[in-house]
């Protein structure tokens, strides 16, 4: 039997099952945007990676995978929308400019209910939105991750056939404890971590353009060269760009060539092969 590069994360040890894509799904690259705490940018990262994509002609979806924390739909304008049913699948909702998201916050009633979901409910979500979810045809499904290198984030990783990482720090972060967290975790699944971002990492004066590194020097690329990671871009704190996202309006304000190098390694990223349905990855890979 044909085993692909995901099956080696199996390790030869207890198989995770491999949540199954569903017929109406054929996603070409999963790319999951991971941090080692909360609050530093994933889903700005997230989003505004998907934004660009979209931009360059992709076909781009967003599984948020934040399932207690879910902040993709606002960043899109999709506050308070709700996602419809299409026989047994959910459709994902889909943003002016044709991203498509699935995220707990287009399931609730209204969107500010908290989500009390425990463990056991947040993986069936995950799983809803992979193999429950028509996704049609897309070059890239970005999946926004919960904080973290936890449980959810685990489930993520032993579900869906993720094909990179990208690892979101900031400067106040601990940066090497964080990377390394990452890095272990991506090991362990047997997945590429294609860079770090670095967000929120200075502050441009806004007379002279200068870049004022507010949280002292930054000692990522050490921390990165240690464990043989790109730095890929730096983003500096910019409220315009927290304020597009608290207004929905992420699309037409991101400035282009925010994250550039990011966006190469995404683009760089190979489309996997679709595993026929039913082949979870084997206990013992050749
Ligand atoms: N570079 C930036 N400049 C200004 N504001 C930013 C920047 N990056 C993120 N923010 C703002 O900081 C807040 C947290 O960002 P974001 O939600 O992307 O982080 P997160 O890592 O996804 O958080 P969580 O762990 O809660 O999911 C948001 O209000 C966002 O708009
Ligand atoms: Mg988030
Ligand atoms: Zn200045």
């Amino acid at each position: 039997m044909a085993t692909c590069e995901h099956a080696a994360a199996a390790g030869g040890q207890t198989a995770p099952m491999r949540f199954e894509e569903n017929s109406l799904s054929e996603v070409k690259r999963v790319i999951a945007v991971l941090s080692g705490k909360g609050g530093v940018g994933k889903s700005l990262v997230t989003g505004s990676l998907a934004v660009e994509l979209a931009r360059g002609g992709a076909k781009v979806g967003i599984l948020d995978a934040d399932i207690t924390g879910p902040s993709i739909p606002r960043m899109f304008g999709m506050g308070g929308r709700h996602a419809h049913g299409l026989g047994n699948l959910l459709l994902p909702e889909i943003s002016a400019s044709g991203i498509k998201v699935m995220s707990s916050n287009l399931l609730l009633q209204n969107e500010t209910d908290p989500v009390l979901w425990r463990g056991p409910v947040i993986a069936g979500a995950i799983k809803q939105f992979w193999s429950d979810t028509s996704w049609g045809p897309l070059d890239y499904l970005l999946v926004d991750m919960p904080p973290g290198t936890g449980d959810v984030a685990l489930t993520v990783f032993q579900s869906l056939p993720v094909d990179g990482i990208v690892v979101v720090t900031s400067p106040q972060d601990l940066v090497s404890m964080i990377v390394a967290k990452a890095v272990n975790m991506a090991d362990k699944m047997s997945v590429p971590v294609l860079g770090v971002v670095e967000n929120m990492s200075y502050v441009q004066c806004p007379d002279c353009g200068r870049a004022i590194e507010i949280f002292g020097e930054s000692k990522l690329d050490e921390v990165a060269a240690g464990y043989g990671l790109k730095v890929l871009d730096r983003l500096p704190i910019d409220p315009a760009l927290a304020a597009a996202c608290d207004a929905g309006t992420l699309e037409t304000e991101l400035a282009s060539g925010t994250l550039p190098l990011a966006l190469a390694a995404c683009r760089a990223v190979e489309a996997h092969e679709v595993e026929a349905p039913g082949e979870a990855p084997a206990a013992d890979a050749e």
